[in-house]
């Protein structure tokens, strides 16, 4: 395979400082079915409901002090209608609009914020199509941390990360670095080809990736539990519900990250990611973490297969004024293609001719499973 040109160049890096963003705060969902979306997250998952009207739910997990992670909102078509940051001081808001608009971005500020809860605020749409948010001002509740009458076995305690699909991953990258982003990890081959990387502001592996794919699309969104048992917790509940369909991969153990996972399916397809357990990477010099997007053991530590769907299928995200954007295809190889297509290979050690069986390569390989 050989390394195909990015289908377009690198975003400048604007003379304007990008705003010092704190972490991944909320992500706005529109949904097509207001009940249904909240029998899955509030009845299945146990979100806490901080406020709810005809039209939307803002929805918290437990350790939570501002007022929602997710906001569920009704509409026509399903679709992401903003990645949301929390920055550290009023003052930043004005650096993001500077930032944004010397790129040429599209950018409103609303005094009174977008959505319940949160004050002024700064929405884009950012150079590589996504809804970006910024804001600092927002409405305290309680932080349920310490409510243990209200625990389930599968409590979400934290909004961990995002996950965005984009066709140029390098240019991603290089982008989100200029906006105070860090690589933690990232998936690579020996021509030189990115197929995803993690990217960070707070101290953990990451509060978004960005995974090569057709995009600008929305792959996942991550809540965090205390415990590995809590996600067998969630599994088990799906399957005395009879909703184990809503299950789409995993559990299962991260190589990229070292977190145990589970991805889920909502009513509208909107893929769910809960995940625990990463690590520290706070320090200055934390070292990157580079996988071969030929190991097997790098999306799944136990060579567990990531099914077809995972690569593929993902959520629009909606403009400024809600109209979903158009996506660009990938040029560069695909991950999936190359790993579990018809040319694809994978190993467990590399250089060992032995190191898959021969039972073992079927699973990697599409239309070979029973
Ligand atoms: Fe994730």
């Amino acid at each position: 395979m050989t390394q195909t040109q990015n289908a377009s160049g690198t975003i400048p890096t604007p003379a304007a400082a990008p705003p010092d963003i704190l972490r991944c705060a909320y992500m706005e969902l529109v949904v097509t079915d207001l009940v249904r979306s909240r029998d899955f997250y509030v009845d299945v998952l146990n979100l806490v409901v901080t406020a709810e009207d005809e039209d939307a739910i803002y929805l918290r997990s437990m350790e939570e002090f501002i007022h929602h992670n997710l906001v569920l909102r009704r509409g026509e078509q399903a679709a992401v209608a903003a990645f949301s940051y929390r920055v550290r001081s009023p003052e930043e808001l004005d650096k993001a609009e500077s930032f944004y608009r010397e790129l040429g971005c599209p950018v409103i500020r609303k005094k009174e914020g977008f959505v319940k809860g949160i004050g002024d605020s700064v929405r884009v749409q950012d150079p590589l199509g996504f809804p970006y948010e910024f804001f600092y001002e927002v409405e305290h509740v309680e932080r349920l941390a310490w409510r243990y009458d209200l625990y389930t076995p599968g409590s979400l305690v934290r909004l961990d990360h995002f996950n965005q699909v984009t066709p140029d991953v390098p240019k991603a990258v290089k982008f989100m670095e200029d906006l105070g982003f860090r690589v933690t990890e990232d998936i690579r081959d020996d021509e030189g080809t990115t197929y995803a990387a993690w990217m960070r502001r707070k101290p953990t592996v990451h509060d978004t990736a960005m995974t090569g794919g057709a995009g600008p699309r929305m792959h996942h969104v991550a809540f965090a539990t205390h415990e590995k048992h809590n996600i067998l917790a969630i599994c088990d509940k799906l399957g005395a519900l009879r909703l184990s369909d809503h299950i789409e991969r995993g559990p299962g153990r991260h190589g990229v990250s070292n977190a145990f996972y589970l991805y889920l399916r909502d009513p509208d397809g909107h893929r769910i990611e809960i995940y625990t357990q990463d690590y520290y990477t706070g320090d200055p010099d934390n070292p990157v973490v580079t996988w071969d997007v030929h190991d097997n053991q790098r999306r799944d530590w136990w060579g567990n297969p990531v099914v077809p769907s995972w690569y593929t299928e993902a959520s629009t995200v909606l403009d400024l004024e809600g109209r979903p954007v158009p996506t660009t295809e990938r040029t560069d190889a695909d991950e999936m293609e190359v790993t579990i297509g018809a040319d694809g290979f994978s190993y467990t050690r590399k250089g060992d001719d032995d190191s898959m069986p021969e039972w073992k390569q079927g699973e990697y390989k599409l239309g070979n499973q029973l």
